[in-house]
Order: C-alpha cells, then structure tokens, then sequence
C-alpha cells in the first residue's frame, strides 16, 4: 500500500504539470485575448472622428472576430480588444501608430 509520504509529492507534481499544460493552452493562437490600453485623443477628435472611428473599428472588428469596447473621456481613450492573439496584435499594431491618438499604453 502506497504511503502518504510517497503520495504527497506525487500529487504536488501532478499539479504542477496540470499548470504547464493549462499555460501551453492558454498560449494557443486560437484562444481569445484580451488588450486593454488608455491614450490620449488627439485635439480634432470630434463626434464626427469618433463616428469614423468607429465605423472603422466595427468593420474591421467584426471580419477578424475581435468584440470590445472604446471610451472616450476627459481627453482620454480606453480600448477594450477580444479575439484571436493574431488578430489582436494586428489590429493593435494600427491602433498604435494612428495618428488620431498619441501615447498609447498597453495595461
Ligand atoms: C482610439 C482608436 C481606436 C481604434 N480602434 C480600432 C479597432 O478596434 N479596430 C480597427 O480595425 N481599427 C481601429 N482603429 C483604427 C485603426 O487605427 C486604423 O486606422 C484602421 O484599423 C485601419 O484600417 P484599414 O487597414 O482597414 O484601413 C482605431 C483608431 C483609434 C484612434
């Protein structure tokens, strides 16, 4: 009969490995990921660049299966991106550089 002694530490490995496989999963490309960033609008963004930027925002969204959520408030934006990694870090990497907001940063 096995003895606790022996059990203990197979159990502690056990859950380690059940860690291992739960982050090589939560690292698959078809996962969803989340992205949160705040940034500052840029001076001429009025209701009419907001709806551009928003029509922009939903198209594009929908085609790649990214959901989310944009504030804008006291100057700032607050971005919300769900979808496929892939998907998420293009999107980002047009976000960052568009000229209608500066300072982004990734929280
Ligand atoms: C605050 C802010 C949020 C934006 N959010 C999105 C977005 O969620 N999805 C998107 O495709 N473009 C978004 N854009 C627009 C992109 O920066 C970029 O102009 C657009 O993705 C280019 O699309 P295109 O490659 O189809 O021309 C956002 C722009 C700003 C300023």
């Amino acid at each position: 009969m096995e003895s606790p002694l022996v059990s203990q530490p197979l159990a502690a490995s056990c859950e380690a490995n059940h860690q291992e496989c739960q982050w090589t999963r939560d690292m698959d490309t078809n996962d969803l990921y989340q992205l949160v960033y705040v940034s500052q609008s840029g001076d001429d963004v009025d209701a009419l660049a907001l709806e551009a930027i928003r029509r922009q925002a939903a198209s594009n969204n929908l085609k790649l299966g990214i959901t989310g959520v944009l504030l804008l408030g006291g100057g700032c934006f607050l971005q919300l991106l769900e979808g496929p990694r892939e998907a998420i870090a293009m999107v980002y990497g047009k976000i960052a550089i568009d000229s209608r907001h500066k300072q982004p940063n990734v929280l």
